[in-house]
């Protein structure tokens, strides 16, 4: 463990430095959203031990990835990893579970814990490109939070297509979801 390290991060966390302000800005936004929201103290705190374990296992090497995730996810691992490892450290919110361990690819089956995460660790402010309409969709995220799943996935599978990559069962299940949990498109 490195000193000085941001206490809400869990104790076996993985991160860099850089790893940790990404967090930290995922959980700011997440809190910002949560106030507008006037969600429950209860449900607030779900949001952000989503958010503290989403990426604690992003920069932990092979052997713990090996010991965690299913071998093969490639880059895809560190969501099931980190999620298996909370799990074994007395995580049993299934919402919060399932919003670690599909953070990178989509999952139909969300509440809204995973929806707050996935839009989120898109739209948090430290990210590089389309500053300015990630920032838009980020302030729309408390009234419309459907739209902007809806926007948010669209052009992380846009991204995705468009890198050659096939698509992860649970992305397409994922999408389907949405377009039909919204009707026409
Ligand atoms: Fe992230």
């Amino acid at each position: 463990m490195t000193a000085g390290r941001d206490p809400r991060l869990p104790s076996w966390a993985e991160v860099s430095p850089e790893r940790e302000a990404h967090i930290a800005r995922v959980a700011g936004l997440a809190e910002e959203w949560a106030a507008r929201m006037e969600v429950s103290d209860q449900e607030r705190a779900r949001w952000l031990r989503a958010v503290w374990l989403h990426d604690a296992l992003r920069d932990a090497g092979a052997a713990t990835l090996d010991r965690w995730a299913t071998p093969g996810l490639g880059e895809l691992r560190h969501g099931p990893a980190s999620a298996s490892r909370a799990a074994a450290e007395g995580e049993a919110d299934r919402g919060v579970l399932d919003a670690v361990r599909y953070h990178s690819v989509g999952h139909s089956g969300w509440d809204m814990v995973g929806r707050v995460l996935y839009c989120a660790d898109f739209l948090e402010p430290g990210r590089g490109f389309d500053r300015e309409h990630r920032a838009v969709l980020a302030g729309r995220f408390p009234e419309q939070p459907a739209r902007v799943l809806a926007a948010v996935a669209t052009e992380r599978l846009v991204h995705l297509v468009n890198s050659g990559w096939p698509l992860p069962e649970p992305t397409v299940r994922f999408w389907n979801s949405l377009v039909d949990s919204s009707g026409t498109r």
